[in-house]
Formats: C-alpha cells, structure tokens, sequence
C-alpha cells in the first residue's frame, strides 16, 4: 500500500482526535492535520489542547512531533499528502436557500477548492465531514473542472462516529468503520488504500464498504435514529410526570427487551451537541427536496420533541417557584452538552438559562470544563438576546459548586458530571434560601436523599414526595 502521507482539513472537535488516534496506531504514516485557525493551530502544539477530550493528551504528547503535525500551512500538506480527510464544519444554514435546515457546504467547497489549488499526483479526497447525500458529487465536479495535467482523484466517503467525552475510546474500538466509494476498479482501490490504514488496529470484519451514497446516508441515519431514541424517552417522561410512572423504571423495562437495548434511554432535558439536531433538519431538508413530506415530518418531529422537552424543563422551574423568578437567584450546574466535554454547541442549559433570564432570574453559574468566556459568548450571541449587557450583569460564573449555590433560591442541574453526584448537599442545603429548590435535569442526584435534607426536588419523568412544611419552615427558622 502507498499511504505515506495523510493530511486532514479541519483541526476541530473531529479532525483533531481522529487523526491522532490515527498516527499513534500508524507510525510508518505521517499524519499532518491543517486548519485556517492560527490560533486553534496553535493550541494543538502547544500543552492546552483546544478540546478537552479525556485521554487525548494522552495520545497528542506520544506522536505530536513524531508523526503527528499540526500546521496552517495547508498547500503543503495537501500537495505531500497521499490521503486527504475533510473533516471540516458543517452547520446549519443561516441564511438563503434552505435557511435553517440546509446544511451549509461553505467549508467543504472551500476546503475541495483548496485540494484543486493545488494538488500534484493521485489524491485520494476522505469526505469525514457529515454531508448531505450526493456531496461527494459536488467535490468530484469541483475537483474536476479544476482539473490539472497528471492529477487524479478518487472521493470516498468515511463518516465519523465518534462521540464526544469518549471520543478516544469510540475511536481505537470502533463499532464499526464506514468507508463507502465509487463501483469503478479505482474506486475500489481507493478504498482498500482507506481500509488498510484503519486496519493497522480495527479488525477487517468491523470495516463495512458501500456505495458512496449509502455511506453519506448511513451518518445522517445513525445520528437520527440515536436522537430519536431520546426523543421517544423524553416523550414518555411528560407522561410519567402526569401519571406517577417512573420514566427510569420504563426505560429499564423497554431497554431489557434484546430487540431494542439499555441504550439512549436516559430521559433528559434535551439532547444538545453540534450534530444531532444540524444533522436531522439536513435529513429534513432532504426529504423535502425529495417531495417526500411525510418523511420529512417524520424525523422532524425528534426535533420539534425535543425544543418541548427544554422547554417544558425550564418552564417547570418557573412554576415551582411560584410563578416567577423575576430577581432570584439560581444556581447552574453543568453548561456544556454532555459530560466529559467543554463543548456548548446546542447545549440545552442555553436555551434553560436563555428562559430564566429572559424572566429576569441572576444566574450563578459553574461548569468544570467550559471557559466562562465561552458561557458569556453563548448567553450573549446576537440570536439568543438583543440585550447582552443585561445578560452580563445578570450572570455570573463560578469556579466551584459551593460558591455557586451559596445565597440561591435553586439549583437547575443542566449537565450529568459525575462530580455534582458526590456534592455535600447537606452543606449546600444549609447556604442556600429556603425553600431550597433542586431541579435535576439529568435525573444524576440521589433524589430521597435530597428530600431528607430539605430539599423541594424535581426532576424528568418522576414525580417526587416533598419534605413536610414543618421540615421546611424549620429550615427557614434556621436562615
Ligand atoms: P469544528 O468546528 O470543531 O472544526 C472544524 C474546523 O475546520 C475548524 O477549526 C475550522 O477552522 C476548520 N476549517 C473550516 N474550513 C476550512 C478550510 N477551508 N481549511 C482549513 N480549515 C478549515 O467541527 P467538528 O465538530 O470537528 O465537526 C466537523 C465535521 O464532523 C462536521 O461535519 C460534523 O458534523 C462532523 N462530526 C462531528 C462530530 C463531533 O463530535 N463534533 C462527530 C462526528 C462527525
Ligand atoms: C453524537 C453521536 O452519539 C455520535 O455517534 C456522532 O458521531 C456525533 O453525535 C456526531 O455526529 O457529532 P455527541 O453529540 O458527541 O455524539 O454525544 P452523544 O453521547 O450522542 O449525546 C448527544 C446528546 O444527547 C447529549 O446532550 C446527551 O446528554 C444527550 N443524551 C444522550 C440523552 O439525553 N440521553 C441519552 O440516553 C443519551
């Protein structure tokens, strides 16, 4: 096999981590992974990694300056590069055609013109980006028509799978390896040549070949069908919530059947994260285009679910404290999607802290790994207020629970970090004003022990008993 040289656009979130785990599982390729962003560059060779990603360091210090090279000189790794992964943003269209829905291709065209620019000798051109179907098409007519005496390409198709907070882990055992390309002999050695890289520590029988086009549909299937699960399990916490079931109890139920599995059965107060809801509104769009409005409304409805269940979640909180929350103080536990990650893209604590400020709640903020900058960014961008300077006065961010808590009427828990599982709740019930409320958006807390302090504790899909007013007034005897 000729695979030499690998070269990756897009030093992010995908790009970063797969091609790490790639040069420590490859030494004999040197893998060199470009990006426009000085800056991002520069964090990925220096000791702060731009994501926080556990075990990438790991990984990063073992090959970084061995066979691993992060760079913003991309002509030159294009044109030595053999294989070469796009692995750059596709988000949501916010403007135009499809505004919205469409998946933006901006990048991916640039980052094909880029290839065309410049490139030398046979190139095999990685689509790793999540795409619509048919956009290893537009790649192939960009390269094409740019096309230059004695350069050749083969475009494959290579999804990525990886989930953040595990993202190392997802990659060195894979459930599976995606690799779909052209029905032509150089299409299929162009996809050998993809197949023996991953080879080097995925077994063959774990790497699945198909058409391009299936390949770049399976993506968008994969994150719909997971994003629907929690959908459906969120549907039926409101239902719990009205009926006295246990949305636990149900979970473990359905999930013990072989046939459907324990899987993306936690209730939640939304999924968040930069794909699962990009990716199904791209589905969407499809299907529209398709004139297929059925299927369209179908997969939108995991959508349109799941903005419910933020809401429903946030609104809860407002009821609870009595209809209004205009000047009270609230504690935010967790900012960032999921555990494990700094990452806020789509988090649902945005749209749960957008709701309460917008009612004119104080927030008191803490998350273990996202930048308070990065908070203030989210809760000040242009499309979520029109005014960021009362946001900025009515926020504030914290670099520990205790501290966070102290002096607050409740505790809105956004994000299931291990950490808020072990917390002295005894001495936060004791700092706060009471009736001190807890609302557990992640159903994470030991919530009869929350009860036994003191605490006013809701959470998804259970409905809970109260502490006694006496216990409460008692409490209140106590501040
Ligand atoms: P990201 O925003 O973290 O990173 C993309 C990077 O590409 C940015 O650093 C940007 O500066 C760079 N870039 C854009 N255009 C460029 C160009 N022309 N030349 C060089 N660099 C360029 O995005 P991400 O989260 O890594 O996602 C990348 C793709 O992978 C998306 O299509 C996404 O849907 C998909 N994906 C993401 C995940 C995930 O967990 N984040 C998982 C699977 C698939
Ligand atoms: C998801 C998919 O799991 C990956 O396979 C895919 O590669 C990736 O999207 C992508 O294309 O970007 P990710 O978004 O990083 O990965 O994280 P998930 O673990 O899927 O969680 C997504 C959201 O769903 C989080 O907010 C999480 O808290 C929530 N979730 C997850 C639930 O509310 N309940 C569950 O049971 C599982």
């Amino acid at each position: 096999m000729v695979i030499n040289k690998i070269c990756c656009i897009g030093a992010g979130y995908v790009g970063g981590p797969t091609c790490s785990v790639i040069a420590l599982k490859c030494p004999d390729i040197v893998v060199t992974v470009v990006d426009l962003s000085k800056e991002r560059i520069g964090q990925w060779n220096s000791d702060k990694l731009p994501i926080y990603e556990p075990g990438l360091d790991n990984v990063v210090k073992q090959c970084r300056g061995k066979n691993l090279f992060f760079s913003n000189d991309i002509n030159t790794a294009i044109k030595e590069a053999d294989l070469i992964f796009i692995s750059v943003n596709t988000p949501t269209k916010t403007f135009g055609n499809g505004k919205g829905r469409a998946a933006d291709l901006k990048y991916v065209e640039s980052a094909a013109r880029m290839i065309a620019d410049v490139a030398t000798g046979n190139k095999i051109v990685v689509e790793k980006s999540t795409v619509p179907v048919r956009a290893a098409e537009s790649i192939m007519n960009i390269l094409r028509a740019n096309h230059r005496p004695g350069v050749s390409y083969q475009i494959l198709s290579n999804p990525e799978f990886l989930a953040e907070g595990t993202a190392v882990d997802d990659l060195l055992n894979a459930d599976r390896v995606l690799i779909g390309g052209e029905d032509t002999p150089e299409g299929h050695d162009a996809i050998e040549k993809l197949c023996w890289v991953y080879e080097h520590w995925i077994n063959r029988s774990k790497i699945l070949t198909t058409n391009t086009w299936s390949s770049e549909l399976s993506k968008l299937a994969a994150n719909a069908f997971l994003a629907q699960r929690i959908s459906s399990i969120n549907s039926l916490s409101a239902v719990c919530e009205s009926t006295g079931a246990d949305i636990s109890e149900v979970a473990r139920a359905v999930g013990l059947d072989s046939r459907i599995g324990p899987k993306f059965l936690q209730a939640s107060v939304g999924f968040g994260g930069s794909c699962f809801q990009k990716d199904i509104l791209n589905l969407v769009y499809i299907c529209e285009c398709l004139n297929l409005p059925e299927v369209a409304a179908y997969w939108q409805q995991v959508i349109t679910m799941n903005e419910y269940q933020k809401s429903r979640f946030s609104a809860k909180v407002i009821e609870s404290l009595f209809n209004t929350v205009t000047d009270k103080q609230i504690a935010m536990l967790g900012f960032a999607f999921k555990k494990d990650t700094g990452d806020t893209r789509e988090s649902p604590a945005i749209t749960v802290a957008t709701t309460l400020l917008d009612e004119g709640a104080k927030l008191h903020i803490y998350d273990p790994k996202v930048e308070p900058s990065q908070i203030m960014d989210d809760l000040t961008h242009p499309v979520i207020t029109e005014e960021p300077e009362k946001v900025k006065k009515a926020v504030s961010i914290y670099d520990d629970p205790y501290s966070a808590t102290k002096g607050t009427h409740a505790i809105v828990l956004c994000t299931e970090w291990d950490e808020f599982k072990t917390l002295d709740f005894q001495r936060i019930y004791n700092g706060m004003m009471k009736p001190a409320y807890v609302f557990d958006g992640r159903k994470i807390l030991d919530h009869d022990a929350l009860v036994r302090i003191g605490f006013q504790v809701q959470t998804i899909g259970k409905r809970l008993a109260r502490p006694s007013l006496a216990r409460i007034w008692g409490s209140c005897n106590q501040i």
